[in-house]
This record gives C-alpha cells, sequence and structure tokens, in this order.
C-alpha cells in the first residue's frame, strides 16, 4: 500500500508524476472543470475540446505539463454531469484513473469542490476505488502482469488534495476509512482468487486466525472432533467427500459493551463439486469462489476490528470443502444438524444451505439481536438478478431494507426476493424434518425458506451472492475474479448497529 496524505496545496503547485483530475460534463462543449488556478487553465481546456473530450462518466485524458505546473502529467477523468455527481461516480472515475495512474510513483488527487453534503464520503469513495481499481492478483505469476490491463501499482505516496474549506481531520479519517475499505474488500478478493488446492479449510482457519491476532479478535477454530461433539452433521457431511476436513471458524469482537452482538455466517465451500450430484467441467471452473460469502464476512470482521467500532459481533464461518470422495454424502442420506434438525440430502450440490444450517443454529443459540449471512449460494439468484446485485431475504423487513441501504452506499447493490412461505412445503420430507431441494424454478427462494428453518426466531437476513463475488468480465473498480463484493456493503451495516441493544 502506498502512503496516503491529505493537502490543501492547488492541484497546480503540488509535485507529483501524476496529477488526477476529476472533471464534470460541461454543458455544450468542453468539460467544467475545476481549475488548476495556473496560466496552464485555458491551454488545458483548449487541448481538451480540440480533443473531443467532454467529461463523461469514465473518459480519460492524458496530458504532460513539460515543467509549466509542479505535477508532471496531468490525468483528467470525466465524471459525468455535476447535477448527478455522486460517490458512486467518483468510484467509477477513480476505479478507471487507478489503471492508467498505477505506472507512477507519487500520485495526486484533487477532489471536486462541488462534491456537496457528504463530502467525507466523497474522499473515501476516492481512495477506496483508487486501491479497488489497482487491485492485482499476480502471486501465482513468475512474471508479474504487465498488460493492457495494467500492472501492479508503483505509488509510492498519494496525496489527495481538499478544497482549503474541508475539515482537515475529518479528510484524514475518510482516507484512512477509505483505506482500511479496500484493504478488507481485497483481502476477500485474494481469499477468493486462490486456488481451491491451497485455499482449504485449514488454510482459512489459518487465514481467519492470523487475521484476529492483527486487528485484536478473539478466534476459535472448531476441529472436526469437536465438531463432531458439538453435533455438526452439516459442515461434517459436506466434509466427508474430501481429504481437507472441514472448521468451523468462529471469531469475535468486542467493542459493545454488554449490548447483544450482531451475528455473521457466510458460506466457505472452498470448492464445490457438486459431490456426487456432479458439476458438469464448465460449471466448476468458478468453483473455487464459493467461499466468497465466508471471505467477505472474515474481511467485515476484519475491518471492524480496525476502525474499532462499539459494537459487539460475533461470527461462526464453516469450511469445508465439497468432493465425492468415497466417503462422501450421497443422495438420500440424512443429516442431523446442530440442535437437532434433520435433514434428506437429495443433492449433493444443494450442500451451502446444509453447511450454513449448523452456524444458523449456532449462533442463534447465543441470542444475538440479528444473524446475517452471506453465501454464493443459487445459480438461481443469478439468474434473478444479474450479476451486479445480490438478493436478499429474511425474517425482518427492517434488517433487509438496512442492508440493501447499506449496498447503496457503498455502491454494491442489493434487492430482496421474496420469502414465499407458500413454497415451504416444496421442501417437506418424508424422511426427515426437511429436504435439500425444491423445484428448479424459485430455486434462491426456497434455499431461503431451508436456511429459515434453523435460525429460530432471532430477525435473520440472507444475502445471496453468487451473482456478485466473482466477476466474469471486469467492472470498472474490478478485475476478474473475486470482486470483495458485498464487503464494504457489510462494514457500513455492522457499523450502524454500533449503540443499538
Ligand atoms: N455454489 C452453487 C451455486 C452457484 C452457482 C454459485 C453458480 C455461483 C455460480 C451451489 O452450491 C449450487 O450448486 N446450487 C445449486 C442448487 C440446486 C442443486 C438445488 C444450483 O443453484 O443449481
Ligand atoms: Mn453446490
Ligand atoms: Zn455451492
Amino acid at each position: 500500500m502506498p502512503r496516503f496524505d491529505v493537502a490543501t496545496t492547488s492541484p497546480a503547485e503540488q509535485p507529483a508524476d501524476l496529477l488526477v483530475l476529476p472533471a464534470f460534463q460541461g454543458p455544450e462543449a468542453g468539460p467544467g472543470m475545476r481549475e488548476l488556478g495556473t496560466s496552464l487553465d485555458a491551454d488545458v481546456m483548449s487541448l481538451l475540446e480540440e480533443n473531443g473530450f467532454r467529461g463523461k462518466l469514465g473518459e480519460v485524458f492524458t496530458l504532460p505539463t513539460l515543467g509549466r505546473a509542479a505535477p508532471r502529467n496531468v490525468l483528467v477523468v470525466g465524471l459525468g454531469p455535476k447535477e448527478e455527481a455522486n460517490a458512486d461516480r467518483i468510484r467509477r472515475a477513480a476505479g478507471k484513473a487507478a489503471r492508467l495512474a498505477s505506472r507512477h510513483r507519487t500520485v495526486s488527487g484533487s477532489l471536486p469542490a462541488a462534491a456537496k453534503g457528504h463530502w467525507q464520503q466523497a474522499v473515501q469513495a476516492f481512495v477506496e476505488s483508487l486501491l479497488l481499481g489497482a487491485y492485482r492478483f499476480d502471486r501465482y505469476k513468475v512474471k508479474p502482469i504487465e498488460d493492457e490491463d495494467g500492472q501492479r501499482p508503483r505509488w509510492e505516496r498519494v496525496t489527495v488534495l481538499t478544497p482549503p474549506r474541508w475539515d482537515s481531520r475529518a479528510a484524514k479519517q475518510a482516507v484512512r476509512r477509505g483505506e482500511i475499505f479496500a484493504e478488507a474488500a481485497g483481502w476477500a478478493r485474494d481469499l477468493v482468487n486462490t486456488p481451491a488446492l491451497d485455499a482449504t479449510p485449514i488454510f482459512l482457519a489459518r487465514e481467519a486466525r492470523k487475521m484476529a491476532r492483527q486487528v485484536g479478535l478473539q478466534c476459535k477454530v472448531w476441529t472436526k472432533a469437536e465438531l463432531e461433539k458439538g453435533g455438526f452433521g452439516g459442515i461434517l457431511g459436506v466434509g466427508r467427500g474430501s481429504e481437507n476436513s472441514p472448521r468451523l471458524i468462529e471469531l469475535r469482537y468486542s467493542g459493545g459493551g454488554r449490548s447483544k452482538p450482531v451475528a455473521l455466517t457466510g458460506k466457505g465451500i472452498t470448492f464445490d463439486s457438486g459431490g456426487l450430484s456432479i458439476k458438469s467441467a464448465q460449471d466448476m471452473e468458478s468453483m473455487k469462489a464459493d467461499m466468497a460469502g465466508a471471505a467477505t464476512m472474515l474481511a467485515t470482521m476484519r475491518a471492524i476490528g480496525k476502525l474499532r467500532s462499539k459494537v459487539n459481533v460475533v461470527a461462526a464461518i464453516p469450511a469445508a470443502e465439497n468432493l465425492p470422495g468415497g466417503s462422501a454424502i450421497r443422495p438420500g442420506d440424512v443429516l442431523a444438524h446442530r440442535g437437532g434438525k434433520t435433514s434428506e440430502v437429495l443433492n449433493t450440490d444443494a450442500e451451502g444451505r446444509l453447511v450454513l444450517a449448523d452456524a444458523l443454529a449456532y449462533l442463534a443459540e447465543q441470542k444475538p439481536r440479528v444473524i446475517v449471512d452471506a453465501a454464493t449460494l443459487t445459480g438461481a439468484c443469478m439468474i434473478a438478478l444479474g450479476d451486479e446485485i445480490w438478493g436478499v431475504m429474511g425474517s425482518d423487513r427492517a434488517l433487509i431494507r438496512e442492508l440493501i441501504d447499506c449496498g447503496q452506499e457503498a455502491g454494491e447493490p442489493g434487492w430482496e426476493l421474496p420469502l414465499w412461505a407458500p413454497y415451504r412445503k416444496q421442501i417437506k420430507s418424508t424422511v426427515a424434518d426437511v429436504k435439500n431441494i425444491g423445484n428448479r424454478h424459485g430455486g434462491a427462494i426456497t434455499a431461503a425458506l431451508f436456511l429459515k428453518e434453523f435460525v429460530g426466531d432471532v430477525p435473520w437476513a440472507h444475502m445471496d451472492i453468487a451473482g456478485t463475488a466473482f466477476a466474469e468480465k471486469a467492472g470498472d473498480y474490478w478485475p476478474k475474479g473475486g470482486t470483495g463484493n458485498p464487503v464494504r456493503t457489510l462494514i457500513l451495516f455492522v457499523e450502524r448497529q454500533a449503540g443499538r441493544k
């Protein structure tokens, strides 16, 4: 990570290899730009006009200053029309700039003075997406990536330039928050991108333990023997077909005095082959990402630990590998979950709900204020909402509302699907309390109805992130692969629980 500073220097006077200068879309011709405050302004404007630069969102133009201003180069990046400016526009613009700015060592970025209202959010968004846009996963490459997609940034120092009337302490704090949010989301991306050969349940547990030590969380990893004693039949059942034995990762952050904790869990299937109900080769290609829910919650805990939020949080994250080994569970098998409820496994590829059932039951025992889970649970949710919107279902309207609001603020949108009670009959089993599949249609809903069986009366929301967790195509501030979505949403959500009983 580069070192970040905040300054109120005029952009033209701040020495840097590159100045990133956001510009609004101009009325007719040319952009409406924040002035550099030098004799250069008129020249820059006419150059931009000459080259047809309008300031449309994500439009970029680079020019050297040839010794006539302190920054050696200026990268002008379009923000779209001023009236439509918001944090998400800044994220998309900064994400685009990040890729182009990566070759420079010292970068300054000027925030538009017109960012009204919550300007701290604009500063945070800028830092966040500069870092997220420059993210690369190259630890498995002998030669680091160096192609049209950019390279690992060489940044040593990034200076955020703000208008002098913005409070500098608040600006520094916003920068710090941007770093923490981006670092957490980047870590989730790393965990998701790490091949399942390496990212086993034990690996996840080790990473969690290391993180807990770094940011001051309590951590307990449940071994296979402890899971047996504790009656975690879902996690053990799914893990049976793999040599890599399952774990349950329990983390606690205590910053909220005697208040009831917020409880989190996430699906940690380190590889989903489908088990005996085996997937096609193509459907398996991205299944190292089936632990994205777990990565999301681990990363959220990391950020909350760093932010020192005044809230109590407990996370119980199941990690297992779903393979069809000789001792794998078979269609028709019955598993006994934590707390005693049984499920009939008719399809071993509907495994996420089996591991989450145990974790949800375990968390519900602790009477938390709310439970939130995140899981790459169903292809059906992906079909419904595409790959930029997660789905959310649950037992509590206010909780669902709040998650959607946080998603909006983070630039990670979510949408509610109905937890339609009449479909409950689809998961009735003749031999057990519930079965693990319903009809093909409405698969995201029946999966959520299965989970609901295990949360008791604790207000609960389930986020189906099958679409958003892993990108098949690069976006504005994420490359192909793990996206880290919805880590930033959940950090905001947990922070907001501070001070509540
Ligand atoms: N991990 C998958 C869901 C998934 C699919 C996530 C594609 C991301 C991309 C999950 O375990 C699964 O296999 N779900 C099945 C459930 C079915 C067997 C009831 C599905 O969605 O097809
Ligand atoms: Mn599956
Ligand atoms: Zn799965």
